[in-house]
């Protein structure tokens, strides 16, 4: 018997929210890519898409790109449609994209309501230039308006950094639970919690503030990436 690498259905896209924009920010993405790059795979509904776009071109033959996915779940779609992966100690993305939950003006982000954004953000700080896909809910007036900003956190450290944060000003701390029933935090891929901090004002500082908390080991606050945002 041949090896067979299938355990997942890749056909649920049907049930992504905004799923006509979030496909047509894909298809515009797929095109971009070229033989031999190195591309960092974002995670979340619209990335999903994106690697699927992707997937056809491969699977055409037309096109040899190798990814750096950004979460097991990708990585494990990428290899059921048998698109090459690699990590960041092997090699460096030449680009990546991703998702976002929000964009402001500036180009700064809120990410992580799939709780990857520790990866994301490792792959987006390699990368020379970040496409970000988004479907117009996305855009905001004010970063921090509609999401909350995530925080993967050590779990031993959890309460002391929940009031670190609400003395750096979030008006608002909860540790996010997983499920219908919430009877659990959420796990991260590290074996860490993740709490969610909702800012009235975030300022570009925030960011490494945040990070400076003992316990903290990344934020979904993303500023001063070389972005350009895909709609
Ligand atoms: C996951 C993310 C996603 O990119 C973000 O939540 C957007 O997701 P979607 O494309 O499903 O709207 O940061 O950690």
């Amino acid at each position: 018997m041949e090896w067979d690498n299938k355990l997942f259905d890749l056909n649920w896209s049907q049930e992504i929210s905004n799923y006509d924009q979030k496909l047509a920010a894909a298809k515009k993405l797929s095109i971009m890519a070229k033989n031999g790059d190195c591309i960092g795979f974002g995670s979340g509904s619209t990335s999903f898409l994106a690697m699927k776009e992707l997937a056809q071109r491969v699977q055409k033959g037309g096109l040899n790109i190798t990814a750096i996915p950004t979460s097991n779940e990708i990585a494990m779609f990428c290899n059921q449609l048998g698109i090459k992966t690699t990590t960041l100690n092997e090699k460096k993305p030449d680009w990546c994209f991703d998702g976002a939950d929000e964009v402001d003006k500036k180009n700064r982000l809120i990410k992580g309501r799939g709780g990857a954004m520790y990866r994301e953000k490792l792959i987006m700080s390699n990368a020379k230039k970040a496409y970000i896909l988004v479907d117009k809910t996305k855009f905001v007036d004010r970063l921090g308006q509609n999401f909350a900003v995530p925080i993967e956190v050590v779990p031993n450290a959890y309460i002391s950094v929940k009031n670190r944060l609400l003395e750096l000003g979030a008006k608002e701390v909860t540790l996010r639970l997983c499920g219908k029933s919430k009877d659990g935090p959420v796990i991260t891929e590290l074996g860490n919690y993740i709490l969610d901090a909702k800012f009235d004002k975030i300022e570009d500082k925030l960011e490494n503030q945040i990070k400076s908390i003992v316990g903290v080991l990344e934020s979904g606050l993303f500023v001063g990436f070389n972005i350009e945002v895909i709609s």
